[in-house]
């Protein structure tokens, strides 16, 4: 049976690749209000997406953007469940004009798809959607009973999920859910979270002045708040990395020998940073390495940073403001309520006379390890060994998922997570993309995943 599910997703390669182009085609960005209306649509394209393909699934409304929900119930009730979790929406496209073809006409160039989304997360639970749709179309039914959850307010770390989750726990209930949402070390190379960072996001204002002023009259007789924002902003970390707010480290664990020693068998190292990313070196505190530094450490950083004239030529103007996006990716023992508050009282104490300070604050969610020591994750070890050919790696993730926290807390069953993307694939940056190989494999490790739950003893939910 395995074997005609797997073949028919095969033969139906270029009707997947369709669907996903329909969905990046849809500018679902959650931090743009002018897209309200293409959050609505990505969300009922979906639900009705899932109907199509015989689940029952409809939008759940809630104070933000809609959450799909979709569920197939095995006609045994013994039979597992799996909860598949995804997001629709996307991250902004800007800058647009780096982009090489539009990021919503979704493109197909040397192996790829481009569009934002595609890989982050539009085509990662796409492929689970295709495995579902390639079990159903071949068997009429699932081995094993499932249920997706896809939420629209993941990039903007948004708190309407959590309550749903909260308030469903019974909806949801399930033996194991997945989630598709991180990336491959290479195309041979799976790799299985065991734990993913927290976040803080907060945006600072600094003003000086009522109104913009001639720099000319009044340069060098009031603050510059660009300037104080800068020189406050340059002193929250040091020349080679370290954050200097104090108590930014208090919670953070100390890793031991044998958990270094773990860490330090991925085959991941500076010369990845410098082939992924362009930059000529790495860099950062200096006494970890590159892969304790991404999942091991926590950092602060400028998201951006703005003020005064950026148009073209010369513009001799006091800026009355200066603005900067920050955020701190937290270690899963740091509270990050504590650490907000320790960076805002760091700004404040490090801002001179004559500025003043506005926060403005988005969303925080804490860090997670992941329990791997379940059978569901031995399961998904096996459905990917048997698609990458090679044994899955286990790695503690820079990025973040609320979700999984929330998923945790609700539900207490093992979350297995396993990338389909590429490192290379540019998520959050321009020219996004997602290799139509990587959708092909991560269509077969779901089918394998779903073949190898439904013959688990007996659903535990
Ligand atoms: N898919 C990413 C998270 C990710 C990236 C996991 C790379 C592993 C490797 C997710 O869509 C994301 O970007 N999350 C945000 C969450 C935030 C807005 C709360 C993030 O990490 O910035
Ligand atoms: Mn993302």
């Amino acid at each position: 049976m395995l074997e005609t599910v797997l073949a028919a997703a095969r033969a139906g390669e270029q009707q997947s690749l369709e669907h996903l182009i329909e969905l990046c085609a849809i500018p679902s960005v959650s931090a743009q209000p002018a897209h309200a209306r293409d959050i609505r649509h990505a969300s009922l394209w979906l639900s009705e997406h899932l109907r199509d393909i015989g689940l029952r699934a409809d939008m759940r409304e809630t104070a933000g953007n809609p959450i799909v929900y979709a569920e197939w119930r095995h006609p045994d009730p013994t039979r597992p469940t799996v909860l598949i979790y995804g997001h629709y929406d996307v991250q902004p496209p800007e800058p647009i004009e780096a982009w090489t073809s539009d990021p919503f006409t979704p493109t197909v160039r040397d192996g790829y798809l481009y569009a934002r989304g595609a890989s982050d997360n539009k085509g990662q639970f796409m492929a689970h959607v295709c495995a579902v749709e390639s079990w159903m179309r071949t068997t009429g039914g699932l081995p094993c009973s499932v249920k997706f959850m896809i939420e629209g307010e993941e990039e903007i770390g948004g708190t309407h999920l959590g309550e749903f989750i909260a308030r469903n726990a019974a909806l949801l209930a399930c033996d194991v859910a997945v989630i598709s949402d991180s990336e491959l070390l290479s195309r041979t190379q799976p790799v299985i979270t065991q734990g993913l960072r927290g976040l803080v996001y907060l945006e600072v204002e600094a003003r000086v002045a009522t109104r913009d002023l001639h720099s000319g009259s009044y340069g060098g007789n009031v603050q510059n708040p660009a300037m104080a924002l800068a020189q406050i902003l340059a002193g929250l970390k040091d020349a080679e990395g370290r954050v200097t707010v104090p108590g930014f480290y208090d919670d953070v664990r100390v890793l031991s020998v044998a958990e270094r020693a773990e860490l330090a068998r991925l085959p991941f190292s500076e010369a990845n940073i410098v082939a992924e990313t362009g930059a000529s070196m790495a860099f950062g505190e200096p006494e970890f390495t590159v892969t304790e530094r991404r999942g091991a450490r926590p950092t602060l950083e400028i998201n951006g940073i703005w003020g005064g004239y950026t148009g073209p030529g010369s513009k001799t103007v006091l800026p009355a403001t200066a603005s900067a996006k920050l955020s701190c990716r937290l270690v899963p023992n740091q509270d990050p309520a504590t650490i907000q508050a320790r960076v805002v009282d760091e700004i404040r104490r490090r801002c001179p006379p004559g500025v003043s300070l506005s926060f403005l604050f988005h969303g925080m969610s804490a860090g997670t390890l992941i329990d791997l020591d379940a059978p569901e994750i031995r399961a998904l070890q096996a459905a990917a060994q048997d698609t990458y050919g090679a044994r899955p790696l286990f790695a503690l993730e820079g990025g973040s998922l609320p979700v999984v926290l929330d998923l945790q807390r609700a539900l207490g069953k093992p979350i297995a997570m396993l990338g389909f993307g590429l490192p290379e694939d540019n998520i959050h940056a321009p020219n996004e993309r997602f290799a139509i190989e990587c959708y092909a494999h991560g269509i077969e490790a779901s089918i394998r995943f779903l073949d190898a739950i439904g013959r688990m003893p007996s659903g535990r939910a």
